[in-house]
């Protein structure tokens, strides 16, 4: 049996004064206003707000994918392209960018290998069969539905034990049960692992199943309009969205959602 590898602790994630603004033809877009956030170690946190209103952006900053206007980020006391050089954080886009030619067995071992870590087929042929494509570990990614090829990602993403783990839309493609599964067992892995998560979701149900916190943005420039703490026992079962205590919070950051569109409608309803 290969021996475990023993992930890094986990970081806290602190953004200061972060901000972005692209410049184009059409003038300036303010994607992201200056923000401060701070995410716990080893915490989860799903983001949601309305389209466009700097989720990804934000993600891509704390990832150092997108170099930021103002401000900064730190990762445990590090910069993001550091943290990124050694593995230390992984990203999942919602366009999941697998190698076409290798099978998604190939594609998730090959992860390990970029970030130095020794090969472990155990552990590939384990992720692989967690994110439910048994069966699929030599299939390659065209032979794969949009979901199928979701899911394959996401083992990528995991295969090296990040101690950060960036989620854009995971699950977007994926269909209404296998999210339901993905939503339930996705989280035990990165809990007993201790990883610091952060995901965008679309769903309000899922950001409450799967989160600790729920941040819900307004329009862009997004401000914070509630900072949820979903305080649920765990493991979470599919059943526990039938309780008040889970109503109670879906309809919270509902309630949150709608108060940042209405915000943000103010100034046009009164022109
Ligand atoms: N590379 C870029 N160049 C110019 N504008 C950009 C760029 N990336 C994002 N934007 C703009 O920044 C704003 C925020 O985009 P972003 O993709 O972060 O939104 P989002 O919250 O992720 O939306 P969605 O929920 O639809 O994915 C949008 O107005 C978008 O047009
Ligand atoms: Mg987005």
């Amino acid at each position: 049996m290969a021996a475990e590898r023993h992930p890094a602790a986990p970081p806290e994630v602190t953004c200061r004064g972060l901000s972005r603004t692209f410049y184009g033809r059409g003038g300036a877009v303010e994607a992201v206003r200056p923000l401060d956030l701070t995410f716990a170690a080893g915490e989860t946190t799903a983001l949601v707000g309305p389209s466009g209103c700097g989720k990804s952006t934000l993600l891509r900053l704390i990832a150092g994918l997108e170099a930021p206007t103002t401000g900064r980020v730190e990762i445990g006391g590090e910069t993001p392209l550091a943290v990124r050089r050694r593995a230390g954080l992984a990203v999942g886009f919602q366009d999941p960018s697998l190698l076409p030619w290798r099978t998604v067995r190939g594609n998730v071992a090959l992860a390990l290998r970029l970030a130095r870590q020794p090969a472990d087929e155990e552990a590939v042929a384990r992720l692989i069969g967690l994110v439910g494509l048994d069966g699929f570990a030599g299939s390659r990614p065209a032979a794969l539905s949009g979901g199928m090829r979701q899911r394959a990602a996401i083992a990528r993403c995991l295969v090296t034990r990040p101690g950060l783990l960036l989620l854009d839309e995971p699950f977007g493609a994926v269909d209404e049960l296998t999210r339901q599964r993905l939503a339930q067992d996705l989280p035990r892995l990165w809990e007993a692992r201790g990883t610091t998560t952060l995901f965008v979701t679309h769903s309000v149900t899922e950001a409450v199943m799967i989160a600790d916190r729920v941040l819900v943005f307004s329009p862009r420039p997004a401000d914070v309009v509630e900072d949820v703490t979903v305080d649920l026992p765990r493991p979470r079962r599919a059943d526990i969205a039938l309780s008040d205590a889970f109503r109670a919070l879906t309809e919270r950051v509902s309630a949150a959602l709608s108060a940042g569109f209405a915000a943000a409608e103010r100034p046009l309803a009164a022109e």
